[in-house]
């Protein structure tokens, strides 16, 4: 059972107060794109996994868990339990979606272990487990993994994980520039509130911007590019400063949105259409500024069995 996931860029990141359970609340505007995971979920006697790195892909796959600590070990073990089977799989990842990379690659594997687990151990003919509840096991293991079943363009609120699907035109074309190693979600929330608590500001209730909603709705890639926005991006940049250069590069290279992608360091370029989508990723690769640059459309369906 092989189940394909995309990776996600976040067009707004609206970051709350932070809640009594360490989370914030957010509007979180997901943007699935054409970069791929594979899980491939196999019989095995006890849950396994494996983590290869996609041809051409380069993602560095060294900090990536092969134990209980890998997301998808552990949604395997919740679709057993749920099921009441024993969790007798072996899981192979094949990375291409950048590891600690603000793509939420570990969410997707997770979310694609959920469906292949579900497609293993579920009985076909009535099955147990809904997309819904699917979703809510996702919510269960991270806040990014019920967008990675849904896929398309949604906006997610509470943590992020409660989610309305968004309304968008067209194909919107990016280029996205990976980094040298990964940055941690938690340390990159934890900088956001600094800098917040050094400026003495009032954290405002997140809310979705209807500037960038209009654009979707419009499939208009000048707009969304004018309203892409991320309130974790400050906090990225200050623990990486390198990213405002990447950033840079890409504004000045004709990029007409650039933001760090979710908690990053990878930075995301969006492009007026697919031929300057391909001009903007020949002249970032030349710049020296990231590790590999890649290019991706979206939106793109969630976690799929292929
Ligand atoms: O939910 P997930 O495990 O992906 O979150 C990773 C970390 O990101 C959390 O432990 C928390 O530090 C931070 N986070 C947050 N507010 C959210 C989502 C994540 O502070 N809404």
């Amino acid at each position: 059972m092989t189940v394909r996931v995309p990776a996600k860029v976040n067009l707004q990141l609206a970051v709350g107060p932070l809640r009594d359970d360490g989370y914030h609340d957010l509007v979180n505007v997901f943007h699935a794109v054409s970069l791929f995971d594979e899980v491939t979920a196999e019989p095995a006697g006890a849950p396994a996994v494996t983590v290869e790195a996609a041809p051409d892909a380069q993602v560095a796959i060294e900090g990536v868990p092969v134990d209980g600590d890998n997301l998808a070990v552990r949604a395997a073990r919740l679709v057993a339990d749920r099921l009441g089977v024993e969790p007798d799989v072996a899981l192979r990842i094949r990375k291409a979606i950048p590891v600690a990379g603000g793509m939420a690659g570990g969410s997707a594997d997770a979310a694609a272990a959920l469906v292949a687990c579900a497609r293993l151990w579920d009985d076909p003919e009535a099955p147990r487990l809904s997309l819904d509840d699917l979703m809510k096991l996702g919510g269960e293991l991270g806040s990014d993994v019920p967008f990675a079943l849904l896929g398309g363009t949604a906006v997610g609120v509470g943590r992020g994980e409660q989610l309305s699907p968004v309304e968008a035109r067209g194909t919107f074309h990016w280029v996205f520039a990976t980094a040298d190693g990964g940055l941690s979600t938690p340390a990159v929330y934890g900088e956001c509130d600094r800098i917040r608590a050094e400026r003495g500001e009032q954290v405002p209730w997140p809310q979705a911007s209807p500037g960038l909603m209009a654009a979707l709705a419009a499939g208009d890639a000048a707009a969304l590019g004018a309203h892409l926005d991320n309130d974790l991006q400050a906090a990225a940049v200050r623990l990486r400063p390198s990213l405002s250069r990447t950033l840079d590069a890409g504004r000045g290279l004709g990029a007409v949105g650039a933001l760090v992608s979710g908690s990053g360091p990878t930075c995301a370029f969006l492009a007026a259409d697919a031929g300057h989508a391909a001009d903007l990723a020949a002249s970032l690769g030349g710049a020296g500024v990231a590790k590999q640059v890649v290019r991706a459309h979206g939106p793109v369906p969630g976690a799929i069995v292929v």
